[in-house]
Formats: C-alpha cells, structure tokens, sequence
C-alpha cells in the first residue's frame, strides 16, 4: 500500500523533522512572532509554486477525484500572518534564497500533498500549544486547517491513495515528491532559525 510504503520510507525523515530546533519551538509555544512569521513566509513561498501546479494538473491522473479545494493553504498562510503583524511584507519568494524546484509531475505533486497532509497531526497540537501560549486564542490555519475534520479527511486521502494501480516506479516517483516536501520544511525550517 502507497500510503505504508511512504510512512515507512519516511520515517527516518519525520523522526528528524520533529526533533528540529524550529519544530519544538512550534510545539512548546516559545517561539516569537517574528520567527513563526518567517516559517510562514518560507512555506507561503512553497505553496505559491505548488499550489499553481496543482491547479494546472488537478486534472490529470493520478490527481483527478482526489484533490479537494481544501487542501489549498495559501489564503490560511496569509490569514495568519496577517495576524502575527506580518501582512504585506514581500512574498517570500525570491527574496529569501529559497529554491523551490517547479513540480510539473502529477505523480510528485500527489507525494507532496501526501506530507503538507500528513503534516497537519502534529500542526494541530502545534496550533493548540500556540493558541494558549501566544495570548487571545487565535486559531492558527496553517497549522490545524480542518480542525476536527482533520481525522476523516486524512483517512479518506490515504484510502484514495491506496487504491490507486501503480507500478513500482510510479510510487517511488511519488516518494520523490515526498522527500522533496520534506526538504521544503526543512529549508523553511533553518531560514526561519536562522536569525
Ligand atoms: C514537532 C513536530 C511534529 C510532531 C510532534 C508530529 C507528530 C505527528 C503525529 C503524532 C503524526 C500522526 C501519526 C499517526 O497517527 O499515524 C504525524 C504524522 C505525519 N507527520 Fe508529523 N509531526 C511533526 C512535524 C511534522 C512536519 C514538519 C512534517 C512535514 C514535513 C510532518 C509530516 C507528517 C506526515 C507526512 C505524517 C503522516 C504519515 C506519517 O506518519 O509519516 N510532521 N506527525
């Protein structure tokens, strides 16, 4: 199964993202605004570029009947740096030596949003830790966009995903979309410690 053989795959990696400096400052709520902003606007730069190639392949298989409009996250992105007093800065891309290689692949495009999904675990306690530590109880949507639909909606994408007939090389091309979305947090991850 597609979705096993990626967690599996993955699990080196994740173990390694969530030990990551900027990640437990997420989860502990210590992070200040201006950090959390900067995450967000690395990732805003990541999602512009992904999030136009979805749209140009939404229809092509394997993405056709999977992609919903939910899983777009740039207008959550700005809403919440918005709130941290961040709106209006220049988009991230191109001014934050960020490379995000264009994905024209629909097989790769799948593997990303395999992880910006599963992402959304950890993002959800993240959100919760951050609604109490940073003050007013704002709902943070980039990190917990579906709330308490996160649950059935992941289980709905992992059994689309699973019933999906791909050859051996097809799942490893969507593993490659995997690891490069990996490599994205990371990158917004460090551009964000950086400082
Ligand atoms: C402190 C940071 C994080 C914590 C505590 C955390 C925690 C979790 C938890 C509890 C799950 C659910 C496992 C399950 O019920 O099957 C999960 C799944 C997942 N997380 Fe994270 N996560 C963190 C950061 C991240 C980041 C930054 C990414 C993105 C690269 C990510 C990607 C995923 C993916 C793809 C899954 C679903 C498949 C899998 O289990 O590998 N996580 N995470």
């Amino acid at each position: 199964m597609l979705s096993k053989y990626l967690r599996e795959t993955m699990a080196s990696r994740h173990k390694k993202i969530e030990q990551h400096p900027l990640q437990n400052e997420l989860a502990s709520g210590s992070i200040s605004k201006e950090r959390y902003a900067k995450y967000l606007q690395g990732l805003l730069s990541f999602h512009q570029e992904f999030e136009a190639a979805l749209n140009e392949h939404a229809d092509e298989a394997p993405l056709k009947g999977i992609i919903d409009p939910d899983y777009f996250m740039i207008e959550r992105l700005e809403k919440d740096l918005g709130e941290l007093g961040a709106a209006g800065r220049p988009a991230a891309s191109g001014t934050n030596g960020l490379h995000h290689e264009k994905v024209e692949n629909p097989l790769e495009l799948l593997g990303i949003l395999y992880v910006i999904l599963g992402s959304k675990h950890g993002g959800k306690y993240m959100s919760k830790v951050l609604a109490d530590k940073m003050g007013n109880g704002y709902h943070h949507y980039y990190l917990d966009p579906f709330d308490t639909k996160l649950g059935a909606l992941w289980s709905k994408f992992v059994a689309e995903i699973d019933a999906l007939p791909l050859s051996d090389e097809e799942r490893d091309t969507v593993l490659k979309g995997s690891i490069s979305a990996y490599d994205a947090f990371t990158q917004s991850s460090d551009f964000a410690m950086a400082s």
